[in-house]
């Protein structure tokens, strides 16, 4: 599976780490930025590009991380049809993907250490959308964008 990995000054280090992480584990990691953790950046930007990259078909699914995880994972959602999630432990990530069909999971660089963030990978990746009701559920999300 390739994965699009995002960030923004705040988290080069742990994206660095991650990457390398996921990579050991077969997944293709591909690096949206930013990289250079002595340069600010705006989070929206890494978001954005991650997001659309998932809904162009460049990568199947991705890791945004900034200080919170949460102004990254928000511009995300603002990409058309795209459910980013904020999940500090590994629970919130598994089921985010069971229940919400999440592409994209988002935590901060100042919330996790570097194991924890990679027992949250474990956990969303691992995971597989259950369907059935929960599909009708994120079909309403869909509708919201749509205005239907
Ligand atoms: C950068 O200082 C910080 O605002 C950003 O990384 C993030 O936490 C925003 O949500």
């Amino acid at each position: 599976m390739k994965v699009g990995f995002g960030c923004d000054h705040t988290a080069i280090d742990l994206k660095k780490e991650l990457m390398e992480y996921m990579t050991e584990k077969g997944y293709e990691c591909v690096d949206y930025g930013a990289y250079d953790a002595k340069v600010r950046v705006d989070y929206p930007d890494q978001g954005q590009k991650v997001a659309e990259a998932i809904i162009a078909g460049e990568v199947e699914k991705g890791v945004l991380i900034c200080g919170t995880g949460i102004g990254i994972s928000l511009a995300a959602n603002k990409v058309p049809g795209i459910r980013a999630a904020v999940c500090s432990e590994p629970y919130s990530a598994e089921m985010t993907v069971r229940h919400n069909n999440a592409q994209i999971i988002a935590f901060g660089a100042r919330v996790v250490g570097n194991e924890l963030a990679k027992k949250i990978l474990d956990a969303f990746f691992g995971a597989i959308f259950e369907g059935g009701r929960h599909a009708e559920r994120v079909q309403k999300i869909c509708n919201i964008e749509e205005n239907i």
